[in-house]
């Protein structure tokens, strides 16, 4: 544990200091081992120790590292094309950003432009939902309706509303033509772990098809399989104008993406919004890589199964124990209602025990392991969570 950090404050007063990983396991440096169902808040979708990764950022190190946004590289444009390759959306072009927030806000950008581009001025306003969760830069946070991330940053973008989640009804009255873009996420990864219901985005698809607003589909933790869809928003038949994507897509690179429509990309003119880094050559090379593997359909397929097991383990789990409440979420990104008390005390228990994972919301314990777990390793991680209850 190290405490005195050279850090400004982010998490806690004390930090892991973790030394190495390999499949779905971790090492601090005093040598204790950890088995991963946190996976770096959803982000090392394919493991740790993956020496094929590491050879295809080694070459592309050796041969390019970084050229801005002003030129563009091979892997860039392999990756790219990769993308837009894979259904069961067809969007036109990708922005690469650097992190999920960055995404969100070239999202939102992307949705204003388009709204008074088409239909003028005064179309301008943005909508997001009660306990989402899009970032930290102040355009995403302005999306992100929780006191504890806004309320020192006051004031933020105006012209955000907030209507309910899942709420049909209410969505009728927020979602007018004043409506550049819509913000959602298909399960709630930071709020909570709720799911979009199929009827709200049934509701969501129609209403911003009536008004001309753009859905933007926030898969910064949901995309590239780990719902068991290689998109989340698949689940439930939305149909979204632009997807984010950041966490799993370079490996633990960081690298961001905006799946943009035809009819958003022909109306951006050269220079409104652009990175030095963002899409640079190793990160993407990486990200090919990695997109390779986990778009087969037989990864989404394992994810899957994979997620039906921890779900009947955590649901065998409950009948067990009076302070596990509702089980949650979708895939690889599950978990469930703890009434013993604080979740970071028992965030704190798993640890000692061996076991990494996350919080959600005020009262959930979420659990997001690498997408290539083994059924033992699932077993193993449920049993340790169960003695901890104890
Ligand atoms: C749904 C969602 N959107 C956006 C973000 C922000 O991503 P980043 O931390 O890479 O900026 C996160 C991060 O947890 C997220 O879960």
């Amino acid at each position: 544990m190290a405490t005195d950090l050279p850090f400004p404050r982010q998490y806690g007063t004390e930090l892991l200091v973790i030394s190495r990983g390999r499949g779905v396991w971790l090492k601090d440096i005093a040598g204790k081992k950890y088995l991963d169902f946190a996976g770096g808040i959803a982000v090392n979708a394919l493991g740790y120790g993956r020496s094929d990764l590491a050879r295809v950022a080694a070459q592309q190190m050796r041969k390019l590292s970084h050229v801005s946004n002003l030129f563009t590289t091979e892997p860039a444009l392999a990756l790219g094309r990769l993308m837009l390759a894979t259904g069961p959306y067809k969007f036109a072009s990708v922005f690469f950003g650097n992190s999920g927030t960055e995404a969100n806000e070239a999202a939102l950008k992307y949705a204003r432009l388009y709204s008074l581009r088409t239909r003028g001025p005064g179309h301008d306003r943005l909508l997001c939902f009660d306990n989402g969760f899009h970032g930290r830069t102040l355009g995403a946070l302005s999306c992100t309706p929780s006191a504890k991330y806004q309320e020192p940053f006051q004031p933020l973008l105006p012209g955000v509303s907030v209507a309910p989640y899942n709420d049909v009804d209410a969505l009728e009255q927020a979602l007018d033509t004043h409506v550049a873009g819509v913000i959602v996420e298909v399960l709630q990864g930071e709020g909570g772990m709720r799911t979009m219901t199929p009827e709200f985005a049934r509701a969501l698809n129609e209403r911003c098809r009536k008004t001309g607003s753009i859905l933007i589909a926030d898969e910064v933790q949901t995309g590239m399989g780990r719902t068991g869809f290689f998109y989340g928003s698949e689940a439930v038949e939305l149909e979204p104008d632009i997807i984010t994507l950041a966490k799993p897509i370079a490996g633990g690179l960081p690298l961001s993406a905006v799946l943009i429509p035809e009819k958003v990309h022909c109306l951006i003119h050269y220079g409104e919004h652009g990175t030095t880094f963002g899409g640079g050559p190793v990160t993407t090379a990486v990200a090919a890589k990695v997109w390779q593997l986990v778009s087969q359909p037989a990864f989404t397929e394992r994810v899957r199964s994979r997620g039906e097991l921890l779900r009947n383990e955590l649901e065998a789990m409950k009948t067990r124990h009076k302070n596990v409440g509702a089980i949650l979420g979708r895939g690889l990104l599950q978990g469930f209602e703890y009434t013993g008390g604080e979740v970071k005390d028992f965030l704190a228990r798993l640890q000692a025990a061996g076991l990494l994972a996350l919080r959600s919301g005020i009262n959930v314990v979420r659990l997001a392991p690498p997408l290539i777990i083994s059924e033992a390793e699932i077993s193993k991680g449920v049993q340790i969570i169960e003695e901890a209850l104890e």
